[in-house]
């Protein structure tokens, strides 16, 4: 066909459709009524300009779920904890929406979020439709977040400067240092937490990529695990400079709270002189917030946060949470997640065995998983197991 004859059939295909369009909008109690009604059912607001949002969500909207015995399933003492801004609405949101598909529709476990200041109503609505579990939104005391007054400001400054000019990531940032702390030694204190044993720590715009078709809370707790990952690398030395030297004088001076068996041995090179900066990545962890609570962890956190690492470096809640597991915790207490597929940008955890990756219909790729990447600990882990 020549290029006039394609003009034709465009021209004519274009006057066609106009015509539908204008005898559909021109039909006067037809199809055209119905849909403005559905439409005016559907619309919250009365006006088209002012976006204002419904007192009340109406509770027909809710998803309904098929699950009948969902509600007398006997849940785990457990929720899943959310640390996140109004700003991340739109990543929480998805982060919720997988959990609800891959895992939780079925066992409607409760959700807890976590903000430095009060969440909006837009946040509150928007996750609250995700979700027939219940949902708890609370904002973080005080002390809990900000630094504290012990921290020398001026030392905090210099040593911020130092790490920006240096380009080490969130070097610059305190709020990010707030959250380390936060997450170190506080979510667990939040008295929408302090009602609960089990936690599953979700972040916004993480993934999850299998079904994950049983309960991993009852699994923890009917397999005596205490603390759990799917995720293990090497840290940036940078951030924690002095950590190592601060976890063997605690150590020395506490040899009470160190566990037989435990596994010291998968991040300590040297008969523990050197720390090979191998840590669980904390930003997925189901584990039992009693450990966090407990006289160990509560003294080695305390004489950690004294020594002022949060803020005159940049210690991150990932070392400082693996390498209290692997002090006061026997190795078998600490679990690898393998059947969960995981991803927190840039990495993704998914599952090596391929009966599991399809039971799962895992939205994955096997050999795309961060286990066999140099960057890795897995490998390290695989093989202080084997020992
Ligand atoms: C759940 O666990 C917390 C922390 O261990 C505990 O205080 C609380 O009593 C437990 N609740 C139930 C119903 O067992
Ligand atoms: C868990 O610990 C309890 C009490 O120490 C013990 O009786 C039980 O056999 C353990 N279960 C497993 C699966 O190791």
């Amino acid at each position: 066909m020549n290029a006039y004859g394609r003009y034709i059939i465009v021209a004519l295909t274009l006057l066609i459709s106009i015509h539908y369009l204008v005898s559909f909008t021109h039909e006067p109690y037809g199809r055209a009524t119905s849909i403005s009604n559905i439409v005016s059912k559907i619309k919250p607001g009365k006006s088209e300009e002012t976006h204002t949002l419904p007192d009340k969500f109406p509770e027909d909207v809710r998803p309904v779920f098929d699950d009948s015995d969902a509600s007398s399933y006997q849940r785990a003492n457990a929720s899943f904890v959310i640390l996140c801004r109004n700003s991340d609405l739109g990543g929480t949101v998805r982060s919720v929406r997988e959990m609800e598909d891959r895992f939780n529709r079925r066992y409607r476990y409760p959700y807890v979020f976590l903000n430095e200041e009060p969440f909006s109503d837009e946040f509150k609505e928007a996750i609250s439709n995700l979700t027939p579990a219940q949902v708890e939104f609370g904002v973080i005391p005080h002390d809990h977040w900000y630094q504290p007054d012990s921290i020398d400001e001026e030392k905090a400054t210099a040593a911020r400067e130092k790490m920006s000019a240096d380009n080490i990531i969130y070097g610059g940032s305190v709020s990010y240092r707030n959250m380390c702390r936060f997450n170190s030694g506080f979510f667990f204190r939040h008295p929408l937490m302090e009602k609960y044993k089990w936690y599953w720590r979700i972040e916004p715009d993480v993934h999850f990529h299998c079904d994950i078709n049983y309960d991993p809370f009852t699994f923890m707790q009917q397999n005596n695990k205490t603390y759990s990952f799917t995720i293990t690398m090497y840290e940036f030395e940078a951030t924690i400079p002095t950590l190592w030297g601060h976890v063997n004088d605690f150590a020395k001076e506490n040899p009470q709270f160190i566990a037989k068996n435990n596994a010291f041995g998968f991040m300590a090179e040297d008969g523990g002189a050197k720390y090979n900066l191998c840590h669980f990545w904390s930003n997925f962890e189901i584990a039992d917030m009693d450990f966090w609570r407990s006289p160990a962890y509560t003294a080695f956190f305390e004489y950690l946060d004294a020594q002022g690492g949060f803020y005159y470096e940049r210690w991150g809640d990932a070392p400082v949470h693996s390498i209290a597991a692997a002090l006061f915790l026997s190795r078998e207490q600490i679990h690898f997640f393998h059947d969960i597929g995981y991803e927190h940008n840039p990495y993704t955890h998914c599952p090596k065995d391929l009966d599991t990756w399809k039971k799962g219909r895992c939205s994955c790729q096997r050999s795309q998983s961060f286990d066999y990447d140099g960057y890795s600990c897995m490998n390290r882990w695989d093989r202080f197991m084997e020992r």
